[in-house]
């Protein structure tokens, strides 16, 4: 196949999985540091070898987080600065760097350690069943993405946050056209990209404003009422801190998981025998939950802002350059992990760079980790045999990408396939 390093910038790169990992290879092999300059995005360097983004995320000072942090085409980011003031659109813990990052990070952190996920274990393990439970209702066929992946991952996150079921939806929704607004399928109709993201920005203010309103008058036990109502650092949070906090827990961590866990099942769909091994012996579901994560990586970059001339593998970052740290293709990297390309449900060192690395590192992996084992423990219980019964889907986006549709047939544990209805 031959490539260009502009590819990287095109959705549809993202929506052909086959394609997307021979880029990465070629990338990583070819060029793993290299200058993209895509049509109508503002140029930068990408980076996608596994010790290079480590090296890169060891020193916050020089890679500043903000304020260019994810790809946008400049138009977009011009009409976000037009709007909000801002290029980004979302002024979010991810791209607040330094200080005034560790005090917003410090509000909600201790609630995401391991100690106090681990009190979430037995809520986990209900909405686990509870979502497996509908493959009963299913008739044996079902999109395993739109049925149940984007649902499950979605109650946990608001469960947290304290939003009313009756709302899922419509977050749902709201993520998907977040991070979607590269994809054709998702754009609002009429709109062009930026009229569609500003859309949807407005519609995330209007929301969570009415929740902020909600939690200062009536505190809660949930994550909203921590940001309604914190004053990181002793200061009152900004509206636009305010309102990146609500949009960062509300979206980071329902999509990414949804797609690790669509990605994990065909996985295992693919390789038979390790479904076997993981149905027979269920202490694999921890190093099957990591790899299930580094296998589908979905959050695809973040990008850095060069503070101070660096040299990396022989190129030389100038003052005002930015990085993109392809997590996507670090995920893979031969010098990393063993027979990088396979999936090993059983794989000892899987220090991937999936969560990201450094002081942004991944707030709710535990949490994410935690949904994936037991909604795999829940559903083998379940499940006697399942097969794909159609072509796999992908988002077409450059940032948060992975499985949107995935057709099954399966077998309920003690039936043959098509047995339920
Ligand atoms: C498989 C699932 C997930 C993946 C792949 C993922 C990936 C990431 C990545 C790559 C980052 C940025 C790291 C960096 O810039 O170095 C991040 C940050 C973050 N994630 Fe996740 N995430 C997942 C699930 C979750 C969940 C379940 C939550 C909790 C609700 C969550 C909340 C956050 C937050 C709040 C940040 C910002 C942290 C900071 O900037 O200090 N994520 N995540």
């Amino acid at each position: 196949m031959a490539f260009h390093i502009d590819e990287i910038a095109d959705p549809k790169l993202y929506g052909d999985q086959d394609r997307l990992q021979s880029f990465y290879a070629w990338l990583r092999t070819k060029h793993p540091v290299a200058r993209a300059e895509p049509e109508g995005c503002r140029p930068f360097w990408v980076v996608s070898r596994h010790a290079d983004i480590r090296e890169i995320e060891r020193q916050p000072d020089i890679f500043n987080a903000g304020p260019r942090n994810t790809l946008m085409p400049e138009v977009v980011e011009q009409a976000n600065i037009q709007f909000f003031g801002i290029e980004a659109g979302i002024q979010s813990l991810v791209m607040i760097d330094g200080e005034r990052h560790q005090e917003l990070r410090g509000l909600t952190q201790s609630y995401f350690l391991p100690k106090n996920i681990r009190r979430l274990e037995g809520l986990i393990g209900d909405l686990a069943r509870q979502f497996v439970a509908r493959f009963e209702g299913l008739g044996g066929r079902c999109d395993f993405g739109s049925d149940i992946a984007f649902w499950y991952p979605l109650r946990v996150a608001m469960t947290i946050l304290g939003i009313d079921e009756a709302d899922e939806a419509r977050m749902l929704q709201l993520t998907h056209e977040l991070f979607g607004s590269s994809d054709p399928a998702i754009i609002r109709s009429g709109m062009t990209q930026a009229e569609h993201l500003v859309a949807v920005h407005h519609d995330y203010v209007a929301f969570f404003d009415e929740i902020t309103k909600d939690r200062q008058a009536k505190p809660r036990e949930d994550v909203a009422t921590l940001i309604a109502n914190g004053r990181p650092g002793d200061r009152d949070m900004t509206p636009a801190e305010r309102m990146g906090y609500y949009i960062i827990v509300a979206t980071a961590g329902h999509d990414t998981t949804a797609a690790s866990i669509a990605g994990g099942l065909k996985a295992l769909i693919d390789h038979p025998d390790q479904m076997e091994r993981l149905r027979a012996d269920r202490s694999l579901l921890k190093p099957f939950a990591n790899e299930a994560i580094r296998w589908t990586a979905p959050v695809k970059h973040f990008f850095r802002n060069v503070t101070e001339d660096y040299e990396a593998r022989g190129t030389r970052f100038a003052k005002g350059d930015h990085v993109m740290l392809s997590y996507g293709a670090a995920t893979r990297d031969e010098d990393a992990f063993a027979e990088a390309d396979r999936f090993k449900l059983d794989r000892s060192v899987n220090n991937h760079l999936a969560f990201g690395y450094g002081p942004h590192m991944c707030l709710g992996q535990f949490l994410a980790k935690l949904e994936i084992e037991a909604f795999f423990d829940a559903m083998l219980d379940k499940l006697g045999s399942v097969a794909l019964d159609g072509p796999t889907l992908y988002t077409e986006t450059p940032f948060v990408s992975g499985i949107k549709s995935l057709p099954i047939r399966y077998a309920l544990q003690g039936s043959r396939p098509g047995q339920e209805s």
